[in-house]
């Protein structure tokens, strides 16, 4: 998969673009991940691609040109760009569904504002899709960026070890992951689950759908009802 990110502060993406598994993927040739300088599409000497907003007010806010300029570089018209992302707390919050199907992309761009956000022709002409992570204001597109590119990037075949270990993770299947345990059988008062022990992969993974569903049921009553409203089961 190949995925373009456009942003104002590129050295930002250095360490979480290169360490562990986006760092392996990139090595590996799995994920083709380009970072892009906003002020490379910058129009005059100065480089500026921020101006002061129409009707006043305070903050700067990134102008149009140098957006469809860099999409029209590096896809030929702004009607071959792929999926784009514009990342934005006004955006659709950021799940697991909504990963699965960008990680299903060939292609991805992800465009990040700063100061007061990105002029709003942008949002209109170049995002097929605006994505928030989450309903707070960051200072920047860029942790946005880095949090759905890791998550795209694991689902991508070949990036994680063990090809299963995504199926029972959490939102996977509607619930949340059931609790993992590692030696020592033992801690501080505190011992693993006899059934996790026993050597009965039937009575593990009984226990295990059973605390999947405790546990949303308690952390996350949101998700518990979806669930059980579209599970048909119910947890009693
Ligand atoms: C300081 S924010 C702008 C906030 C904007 N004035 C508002 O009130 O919605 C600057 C940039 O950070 C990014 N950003 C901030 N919070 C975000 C979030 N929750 N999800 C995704 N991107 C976010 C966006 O790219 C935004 O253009």
């Amino acid at each position: 998969m190949r995925i373009d990110v456009v942003s104002l502060f590129v050295d930002f993406f250095r360490g979480p673009f290169d360490a562990s598994l986006l760092g392996r993927a990139r090595t590996e040739g799995l994920l083709d991940l380009r970072v892009h300088d906003l002020r490379d599409w910058a129009r005059d000497r100065h480089r500026t691609v921020d101006d002061q907003p129409y009707g006043g007010g305070a903050g700067m806010v990134l102008k149009p040109e140098p957006f469809f300029d860099a999409v029209e570089q590096l896809y030929g018209s702004v009607e071959a760009r792929p999926r784009t992302v514009l990342l934005t707390p006004r955006g659709r919050t950021l799940t697991q569904q909504l990963v699965e199907q960008l990680a299903a992309e060939p292609q991805l761009l992800l465009l990040c504002g700063r100061y007061e956000g990105i002029d709003e022709r942008v949002h209109r002409a170049l995002a097929t899709d605006e994505v928030s992570v989450g309903d707070y204001v960051l200072a920047g597109g860029e942790a946005a960026a880095c949090i759905l590119v890791e998550a795209v990037t694991r689902l991508l075949p070949g990036v994680m070890g063990n090809a299963t270990s995504g199926v029972d993770e959490s939102f996977a299947a509607g619930l949340l992951e059931y609790p993992h345990y590692t030696r020592p059988a033992s801690y501080r008062g505190m011992d693993v689950p006899a059934v996790l022990t026993s050597g009965d992969h039937a009575a593990v993974a009984a226990w295990r759908r059973e605390q999947a569903v405790a546990t949303t049921r308690q952390l996350r009553p949101d998700l518990f009802e979806a669930w059980r409203r579209s599970d048909g089961e119910g947890a009693g």
